[in-house]
């Protein structure tokens, strides 16, 4: 089986309907290691779907940057995240912290939801549909080929986001 049959298939078999339960899906297995430069953090991401890892978000916290300042860079993330799907762009984002609540997420952390994602992210269709954010919550709706719609919460703290939900989420009416 490739590696999107076997993605497919363990939804199925899950029933679950999101795709963001790969942001930690334990996928090691197929993943072999890639050489860093000194800058980047170590990710056994697939070649020659391999991403460049950023550096950890370094969060602002004194000052804490605006509710505006937070909505543009949760902007940026979507951008980077679903319509350029540039993943080393969108994990400049990610806090080292970064906590995903999937249930099947089987590490947290910025590295394992990269090694997940990087083999196939270039190859799943996205049709972004709205998204919005408010206080600390950013919210993403979008469509995929494999996992149809999709809404995602994430809660941003510094500017980073260090925590993310997409299990009975609904996209907020404000
Ligand atoms: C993706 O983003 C990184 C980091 O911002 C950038 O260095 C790289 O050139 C981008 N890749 C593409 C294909 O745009």
């Amino acid at each position: 089986m490739t590696e999107t049959q076997i993605i497919e298939l363990e939804v199925k078999m899950r029933g679950i309907t999101s795709i963001s339960f790969l942001l930690l899906a334990p996928l090691g297995a197929l993943a072999a290691p890639t050489a860093s430069s000194n800058n980047v953090i170590p990710s056994r991401v697939l070649e020659p779907r391999a991403v460049v890892t950023p550096a950890p978000c370094q969060p602002q916290l004194n000052p804490p940057p605006t509710e505006q300042e937070s909505a543009e860079r949760f902007e940026k993330f979507a951008h980077a995240f679903l319509e350029t799907k540039n993943l080393s762009e969108a994990f400049e984002y990610i806090d080292a912290t970064y906590i995903n609540h999937n249930p099947f997420a089987s590490a947290n952390g910025p590295n394992a939801a990269l090694d997940a994602l990087g083999p196939y992210w270039g190859s799943v269709q996205i049709t972004p549909l709205r998204r919005t954010f408010k206080g600390e919550f950013g919210w993403l709706n979008y469509r995929t080929n494999y996992f149809g719609e999709i809404v995602d919460r994430y809660r941003m703290e510094g500017g980073c986001i260090v925590e993310h939900w997409d299990q009975g989420e609904k996209y907020p009416s404000f």
